[in-house]
């Protein structure tokens, strides 16, 4: 079984590349057929849905424009909590259908965040692709539209996701040995 370990943590492979590849042809082909018509505006978070949102987009057939955001965390100077700011939508969105890209939804919270930053936008309709899901964690009052894998509970890293900004760059997903 193929490891690698990252900072003082191993992990060993849990989804090679062609399965991964094989998941994102699902859902591209879902997103064609149910996007016939339309121009919609791929928004993928940045940075743990490079990987995804570039190997999706090369398998979408409709006409398309594609966009990254962010979630920049800092440690406002005078207050104690935690501000999230949200950069890189600057793209007037007024009657546009949105599809967000994410690497993983987990419990959620993130993408709740960005739909609320995304209500003033008056879009025509917001979908939601994600690679993985972890439907034991999720708390999200939201449908997510297009999932590549639904996975149990556990850690993963790889093909986008890190832990502590390693792993991103590995082309197949491995799973955090306990
Ligand atoms: P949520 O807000 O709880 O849905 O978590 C979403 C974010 O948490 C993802 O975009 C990832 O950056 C991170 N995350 C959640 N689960 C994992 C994991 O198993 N490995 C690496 N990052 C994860
Ligand atoms: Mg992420």
């Amino acid at each position: 079984m193929k490891k690698v370990t990252l900072h003082d943590k191993t992990f060993s492979i849990s989804i090679p590349y062609a399965e991964i590849q094989q998941a994102i042809e699902k859902v591209a082909a879902q997103i064609n057929r149910d996007m016939v018509g339309e121009t919609p505006i791929f928004v993928g978070l940045l940075n743990g849905a490079f990987m995804f949102a570039a190997d999706l987009l090369k398998l979408v057939e409709i006409p398309a424009e594609v966009s990254f955001i962010k979630y920049s965390s800092y440690q406002g100077t005078q207050s104690s909590g935690e501000v999230s700011e949200l950069i890189g939508l600057n793209t007037n969105l007024k009657g546009r259908t949105v599809i967000i890209i994410e690497d993983i939804i987990d419990t959620g919270t993130t993408v709740t965040k960005l739909l609320k930053d995304l209500q003033s936008k008056e879009l025509k309709q917001v979908k939601i692709a994600t690679l993985l899901f972890k439907p034991e964690a999720f708390k999200g009052n939201y449908a997510v539209d297009y999932i590549g894998f639904s996975i149990p509970n556990d850690f993963i890293v790889g093909y986008g996701l890190d832990y502590d900004e390693l792993g991103r760059n590995l082309k197949d997903i491995y799973t955090l040995v306990p």
